[in-house]
């Protein structure tokens, strides 16, 4: 291996640049030289007039500064033109053009997908998945995943203490699109009284039952965390009726929120008031926890050392608390198991 490149791509995720400075340091071990390739996939499609803003060598001592910053230095995209195998194969040209012998790809599935097309093409690959949204079904946990949670956990808890003030109730939507990981772990950790995840149907009338039932045990500040991939999920519900009739003005077609939920349960179960928040990107631009980073490096080390053993069209995970790696195309089919038994503990008071 002469030459490896490093790129990021997908929404960024705390503990990047932590994985691309571990990435950074091995290859040094190894006498490997690094070409960071920014925004992603987009940087290795020709299409910017300067080389220098699609791809940079990496030296140590710029590495060693970003190790713990939040977002990710090389930054990153989603590349839609990655869809097209024409601009897939200019990818593999552009890599072979620059001598660049194997590709670390941090992202999460689409990005996988990415890497699993450009083995085909010749270019060994290996990922380390880097999403805070936890939905990478054959690993344990995700760059980022530990971080989001803890933001979250953080801004509940400062949440729940001004719904105790104001003896009122609080909805709050997290991130994770289609998985509820991040609002399940953040709800069990802060004791929150009800849980809503895109895995599980729910009905509005359900969680008002369960709201009233928190209200008739005379607690008047329960949260309701709610995942944001959830309202695809809900059960049909004629907002614009139901708000318009209770003194609410609403407009036909409007999607459902967080700030239009919380005005719904308000109603529905005769409360003073209700509110809401979405924690939103906070949990993105986090620095990485102690777990984040300590992941980043170790599977930064071993995304290095698998090229350089000439392994390739691998990706890295973590199982039963310790880092492994397997081939990106049974790590992409493994199917994605929903803690149901935690979810129906949270939302059984
Ligand atoms: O996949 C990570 C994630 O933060 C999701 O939780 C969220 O739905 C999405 O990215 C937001 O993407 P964008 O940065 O394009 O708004």
């Amino acid at each position: 291996m002469n030459k490896i490149g490093v790129l990021t791509s997908g929404g960024d995720a705390p503990g990047m640049n932590s994985a691309v400075t571990a990435v950074a340091k091995s290859a040094a071990m190894y006498g490997i030289p690094l070409v960071g390739i920014k925004r992603g996939y987009n940087g290795l499609l020709r299409k910017s007039t300067s080389l220098f803003d699609d791809m940079e060598e990496m030296r140590l001592d710029t590495v060693l500064d970003i190790a713990d910053m939040p977002g990710t230095y090389l930054r990153t995209a989603r590349c839609m033109e990655f869809m097209d195998p024409h601009w897939r194969e200019v990818a593999a040209n552009t890599l072979r053009a620059m001598g660049i012998g194997g590709l670390v790809v941090i992202g999460g599935d689409g990005s996988f997908h990415g890497a699993e097309h450009l083995c085909k093409l010749g270019i060994p690959c290996i990922g380390i998945p880097g999403t805070i949204d936890n939905d990478l079904a054959y690993t344990e946990m995700t760059l980022g995943y530990d971080t989001a949670v803890n933001v979250c956990v953080n801004a509940i808890r400062a949440i729940r203490a001004t719904s105790r003030s104001h003896d009122r109730p609080h909805v709050v939507e997290v991130m994770g699109r289609h998985c509820g990981d991040i609002a399940l772990t953040a709800a069990v950790s802060t004791g929150s009284e009800i849980v809503i995840v895109p895995e599980v149907r729910w009905s509005v009338e359900d969680v008002a039952m369960r709201l009233n039932r928190q209200l008739a045990k005379g607690n008047s500040r329960a949260t309701i965390v709610v995942a944001e991939g959830s309202w695809e999920s809900m059960e049909p519900f004629d907002m614009y009726t139901f708000l318009n009739s209770h003194g609410k003005k609403c407009f036909e077609g409007e999607p459902i929120s967080a700030e239009r939920f919380a005005s719904i349960m308000k109603r529905m179960c005769g409360m003073v008031e209700a509110r809401s928040t979405v924690v939103g990107y906070t949990q993105r631009g986090e620095t990485p926890t102690a777990r984040d980073s300590a992941f980043a490096f170790e599977a930064g080390h071993l995304a290095v050392r698998l090229l350089r053993d000439g392994i390739s069209n691998q990706v890295i995970g973590m199982r039963n608390g310790k880092v492994f790696y397997m081939g990106i195309e049974m790590a992409l089919q493994a199917k994605r198991e929903f803690n149901r038994d935690l979810y129906e503990l949270v939302n059984n008071m």
